[in-house]
């Protein structure tokens, strides 16, 4: 289905976001690992999050759907049961990233598949550690799924790893779990921290020290043996909100409050970024809650200064990079990408189709192996295009942004792939757009 976006003059009211995508699956798998029935409310309703409770169901546990909750009624961390198809995890790489870690000690066996962007994706990242802690795992070239496991007895590791990535982290810790002994995993640099705050509030024993996490086996005296379920809020999304701070900015008379939104400080750097670039942006009424941070943001609209996102800021960003990118062609110097090749390997090639679709709207755009470089409005304006997002919700949803302020319509080709993290997006954009 194709979206047609045609130019606003402003975004104005309220808004609630769907639950936080990640924290959803980490919430969900540990519940199913869980002796009891967890209570999950403001569960994310985004399509990768239907993947990891289909997998988690096929696994054995009991899951059950209602109005933006959802209840799981786990199997304990010894009860998952081998699923006789293969477990789909759709679009979603840390549903088969972590999934990967959870089930690599199990005893018995597992196949991991996905759709045709996922299985592009590379998984020997965690692959390669979760064998140094014995697992059996092999994927198509030794690097893509489908993924074949079998289930082993593992021991713990003290693994540093080679790039900064939550789900690489996420991966081992889920598998420590199942290790004899501790196992420690030490980032590079910081990653969103949610499995670690998430673990804690399942019950599983973790410390952490600097850049270091550790976590027990559950079977090995130290730890405390078991998962307990859980009754949790899950925080809205940051990432999903970020579509709309971008567009609230991009018009004088924006004035737009969002509810309930996750502001875990592993997360917010997009908000500092923001905040660089001159966007008017507050966070009001934080609250700690259940080992997560919830505010609200009010927004308003200002001119956006451009710059250079690079270095250490880049994984902390990455989820938020297309909307930045694609913000470029609305500041006076333009926006360049730098050390974030990254952008290649995930839903789609990011990079290329942030090029291609800004150079459909007219941007100027140098496409370079790690980044861009995209002209500001000196350049000229930007206009209304037809949009091949390549089945990339970010994508989808930062050109639609873009659009908003465009001069002409703007058309989103397949625009349902936004249903991936938001389903509600397009509605929600257009409820809130003064034409
Ligand atoms: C995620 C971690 C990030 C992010 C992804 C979600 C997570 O990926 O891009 O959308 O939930 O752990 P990497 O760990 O590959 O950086």
């Amino acid at each position: 289905m194709n979206e047609i976006i045609q130019p606003a003059k402003s975004l104005t009211g309220a808004l609630e976001l769907p639950g936080d995508k990640s924290i959803s699956h980490r919430y969900a798998m540990l519940a199913a690992l869980a002796e009891g029935t967890s209570e999950l409310r403001h569960f994310s309703d985004a399509a990768d999050c239907h993947s990891t409770l289909n997998c988690i169901r096929a696994l054995g546990a009991d899951v059950k759907t209602g109005k933006g909750t959802v209840r799981i009624t786990g199997r304990g961390a010894r009860g998952l049961q081998s699923s006789w198809r293969a477990l789909d995890a759709g679009n979603s790489g840390t549903t088969m990233r972590l999934l990967a870690g959870m089930l690599a000690g199990q005893d018995f066996s597992s196949k991991l598949t996905g759709d045709d962007s996922l299985q592009k994706r590379p998984m020997k990242r965690v692959i390669a550690p979760l064998r140094e802690m014995g697992a059996d795992i092999r994927g198509r070239e030794d690097n893509f799924a489908p993924l074949e496991i079998r289930g082993a007895k593992l021991h713990a590791i003290d693994y540093k790893m080679p790039m900064a990535s939550a789900q690489v982290k996420s991966a081992v810790l889920l598998a420590g779990l199942f290790a004899e002994g501790a196992t420690s995993v030490t980032e590079p640099a910081r990653t969103r921290d949610h499995t670690e705050i998430a673990l804690e509030e399942f019950g599983a024993s973790i410390e952490r020290d600097g850049q270091t996490i550790r976590v027990h086996g559950l079977g090995n005296g130290n730890g405390r043996g078991k998962l307990v379920a859980k009754s949790l809020d899950v925080p809205g999304d940051l990432s999903s909100a970020v579509f709309f701070l971008a567009a609230a900015s991009l018009f004088p008379d924006s004035n737009l409050l969002i509810h309930n939104v996750g502001l875990n400080p592993t997360r917010t750097a997009i908000l500092d970024v923001f905040a660089e670039r001159g966007a008017s942006i507050h966070m009001l009424g934080l609250k700690s809650s259940q080992g997560e941070v919830i505010g609200d943001l009010a927004v308003k609209g200002a001119a956006l200064k451009g710059g250079v996102i690079s270095g250490r800021h880049i994984p902390l960003v990455i989820d938020e990079l297309p909307m930045l990118a694609a913000l470029g062609p609305y500041t006076e110097e333009g926006i360049e990408i730098r050390d974030a090749a990254e952008l290649r390997v995930k839903e789609s090639d990011r990079i290329a189709a942030l090029a291609e679709n800004l150079r459909r709207m007219g941007a100027k755009v140098e496409e370079r192996p790690d980044g861009l470089r995209i002209e500001g409005c000196r350049a000229g304006k930007l206009r209304g295009a037809e949009i091949d997002p390549h089945g990339d919700h970010r994508i989808a949803m930062a050109f639609a942004v873009a659009g908003l302020a465009a001069e002409g319509n703007t058309v989103i080709r397949d625009a349902d792939c936004a249903g991936v993290s938001f389903p509600a997006f397009f509605a929600e954009l257009n409820r809130l757009a003064e034409r």
